[in-house]
């Protein structure tokens, strides 16, 4: 969304050999990736791999070991979640994790409770423009939609927290091919507006087709990185992720 103040997505996300896990057990082992800013990076690996890991340790969720990952000059690794959202980043969780008892209107004005602004009513407007389906169904329960429905509401939702980042964990899982275009239109409309996007996937094939740039993640480290037009051709991609 377009912000009264400085422009969207002009800084980079920039993670340094990053380690974290869950207690005792090391999930991610110096793991580095960059999102330049108005980039579009996917991150792709199978089921296990630590990608919902890595974006929960952006996200001030998951505990980091050592390392580190920055919004511009802004530590997120050092900050509670709800300030990794003021510094502009902003996750749309694996699941969607709405609040299915409330309405499609309550769930994204969720997104804005952080903000102070006087812009949140406009950026309703915007995000409803943007995303039609959810004015026709403002007033349904979230618990009562189509998967495709749901994660159009947690994409909308995120996006009333006014990202520069966007991080998407998992988008097209359990979705058929054709909501899954959808969705990736709507993406292609908010990175038009300046906002970076980091897109995990365990569908190779949709995140390497809208990455300019992908990482390859496996049992916590990354393996492979490149331009996605290569990775698409290369054939320890194509024999592992694309079944090729
Ligand atoms: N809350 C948790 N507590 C302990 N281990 C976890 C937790 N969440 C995930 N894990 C473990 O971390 C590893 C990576 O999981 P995850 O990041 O969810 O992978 P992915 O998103 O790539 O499928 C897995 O071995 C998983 O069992
Ligand atoms: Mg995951």
């Amino acid at each position: 969304m377009t912000t009264a103040a400085a422009p969207p997505g002009r800084k980079a996300l920039t993670i340094d050999r990053l380690c974290a896990g869950y207690g005792d057990t090391q999930v991610l082992w110096d793991v580095s990736l960059t999102v330049a800013p108005g980039e579009v990076v996917a991150l792709i690996g199978s089921n296990g791999a630590g990608k919902s890991t890595l974006l929960g340790a952006v996200s001030g969720l998951v505990e980091t070991i050592s390392g580190s990952a920055r919004y511009g000059d802004v530590e997120l690794t050092a900050l509670q979640p709800d300030r990794v959202v003021r510094a502009g980043v902003v996750q749309v969780p694996q699941g969607r994790r709405l609040f299915s008892s409330l309405s499609v209107e309550d769930n994204l004005r969720m997104g804005a409770y952080l903000r102070r602004d006087r812009e949140v009513e406009a950026d309703l407007e915007k995000i409803l423009t943007m995303l039609p389906r959810l004015r026709e169904r403002y007033d349904y329960l979230a618990g009562r939609l189509s998967g495709g429905e749901q994660q159009q509401v947690a994409i909308g939702r995120a996006l009333m927290a006014r990202p520069q980042v966007l991080l998407i964990d998992e988008m097209s899982l359990g979705l058929a091919p054709v909501l899954v275009d959808a969705l990736i239109d709507i993406l292609a409309q908010i990175h038009a507006t300046g906002v970076s996007i980091l897109i995990v996937e365990q569908d190779v094939q949709t995140a390497l087709e809208v990455s300019s740039r992908a990482y390859v993640l496996e049992t916590g480290r990354i393996i492979l990185s490149g331009p996605s037009a290569e990775l698409l051709d290369d054939p320890q991609v194509k024999k592992a992720y694309l079944g090729v």
